[in-house]
Parts: structure tokens; sequence; C-alpha cells
């Protein structure tokens, strides 16, 4: 028989490292690694915490309501990651690039598949609704030089604040929603309508951590952007409107000091008609810089 003097039986002190001890054979060296770390700073948590067994049950209910109410339309999980600011961390250490190229930011739970290509110059706004908006600028490589054949999905919430997805019965499908490609200056335009600031799912467990802790769910208005060219990085970003009063509070951290740009807001007939839009109109004009892709 064992002597059971030397076994080392869970305890308040080594609570730690008795569970990092059972993982000693495991033979995934990498689970092991990020399980170890997982288990030491949980651990760490509820020594600091002390939670009572109430508390640590409605925890327990908290996980259990942020599973139970995803579905094939909803992934509670990615939320919980957004608002805890780690989706943007996984994001940046994934993604450190040479000063100047693009920043990353969320991709969110709206991008879709199936887009309709669009010719450059066209409006992604189907049902016309909103104050009309000209974006424009040029897909660069670190160099400066046109980036040729790069292709932009672009998509961004209505006037009120909503993805067509979400609003099915009001919105055409892919309205607001369109992929370019670029030229050999490697330029883009098209017209658009102003997005609206909006408020991120609040009815369900996050909704209601970040009512509990007194954060705001409103995200300040943007556009949703990826750019692909092979050869080069997949930028997944935002241009987000620079007068937003919610700059500061984005539930999800996606902002950026260099995403933020200038919504300007044009009365000029002569210009308007250069430009195929109305008067007047809001105009937006930004760079995207692409980064070379690892060993290219
Ligand atoms: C979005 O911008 O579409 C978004 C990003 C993260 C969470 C919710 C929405
Ligand atoms: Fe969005």
């Amino acid at each position: 028989m064992q002597d059971i003097n030397e076994i080392a039986y869970f305890s308040e002190e080594n609570s730690a490292s008795t569970v990092i001890d059972r993982m000693k054979d495991a033979p995934n060296e990498r689970l092991k690694e990020v399980m170890t770390s997982v288990i030491l700073h949980l651990h760490a948590v509820i020594k600091e915490t002390e939670p009572t067994m109430a508390e640590w049950e409605q925890a327990i209910g908290f996980l259990t309501a942020t599973g139970q109410i995803c579905d094939d339309k909803r992934q509670e999980w990615i939320l919980l990651s957004d608002v805890l600011g780690i989706s943007m961390l996984v994001d940046e250490i994934n993604n450190r690039r040479a000063t100047g190229a693009t920043e990353n930011t969320v991709l969110g739970p709206f991008h879709v598949q199936g887009v309709p290509h669009r010719e450059m110059g066209d409006s992604i706004s189907d049902d016309g609704k909103g104050e009309p908006m000209f974006v424009h600028g040029r897909v660069l490589d670190t160099n400066g030089d046109p980036v040729d054949g790069a292709m932009i999905d672009a998509w961004q919430a209505s006037h009120d604040g909503f993805y067509d997805n979400q609003q099915p019965d009001v919105q055409p499908e892919h309205n607001l929603r369109g992929i370019f490609t670029t030229g050999p200056d490697g330029k883009y335009w098209y017209k658009a309508i102003k997005p609206a600031y909006y408020g991120i799912p609040n009815d369900g467990p996050v909704g209601q951590m970040l009512t509990g802790l007194g954060r705001s769910d409103v995200r300040p208005a943007h556009l949703h952007y990826i750019i692909g060219k092979e050869g080069y990085d997949l930028v997944t970003t935002h241009i987000f409107d620079g007068d937003d009063a919610n700059l500061s509070t984005d539930p999800v951290f996606g902002v950026r000091a260099s995403l933020i740009n200038k919504f300007n807001h044009v009365d000029d007939p002569q210009r308007a008609k250069d430009l195929g839009m109305p008067n007047p109109f809001w105009e937006v004009e930004t760079d995207f810089i692409l980064n070379p892709a690892k060993g290219s």
C-alpha cells in the first residue's frame, strides 16, 4: 500500500499544483501548456474573490445560459469573448503588422457569405433608405504602391442601426453589402448610406452582464471590411465615424485610433453631380494598406 503521507491530496494551499500534477503525462503538450496556465489563473481568481456557494452557482448558471442561447444564428460565446476584450487580444497577437499597415479589428457576427459582386461606383444601398454617403480611397502596399485585383468585401448597418440579416422582413437580402475588386490604380469607390450606431444583442446573459457592470452595449457607427489579395495578410477592419459619441465605450473594444475617420458632410451641387450623388451627401475617404503575407 502507498504511504498516505506521500500522496498530495487536494487542499486549499496546493489546489492548483494538485490539478496540474494530474496532467503530467498528457499526450498533448500544447493542451497541457494551455490548461496549466488556465488552472493557475482560475484558482488564483477563486482564492482572490472567495465566492460564496450561491455566487458560484450563479456563475455556473451564467455559463449554462451562454451556451443554451446559442444556435446556428446566435453565438453568445463569441459575444462574451468580444465584450471581455479576448477577441481583440487574440487578433492583436496573431496580426502584429508593420507600422503603417491597416490594423485589424473584430469581424463581428453579421458578416455573410454569398454577397453579390458589384461594379466599382455601384450603390450598396438596395432600399435607398438613409442619408447618402460616398465611400472611397485606395488599396496600397506598405511601399505606397497601388494593389491591383484586391477584393474588398464591404458591409454595414442601416440608417437606424440594423444589418439586413437582423431585419429579413424589412431590408432586402444583401442590402448594404457588396464585394468590389480594385483595378491597377488600387482605387475603390462606391455609394452607401451613413450608418447609425447600434446596440449589440443585449437580450441574453452577455447583455445582463454588461448591465450589471454599468457598461454600454452601443457600438459607434462604423463600416466593415475584409480586404484580401494573394501575397498579403487578409485585413478584417472597420472605418469608424470620428464624430460618434460612443468611440471610447465600444463594448467590444474594436476602436483603434488609426481606424477613426471623418465622415464629411458635403453640400456642393457640382461635386455631387460629378460623383453621381444627390446633394447634400456624406463622404469618407480611407486608404487601406496591406501588409505582405509572412513568407512572401
Ligand atoms: C459588429 O460590428 O457587427 C459586431 C461586432 C462584435 C459584436 C457584435 C457586433
Ligand atoms: Fe458592425
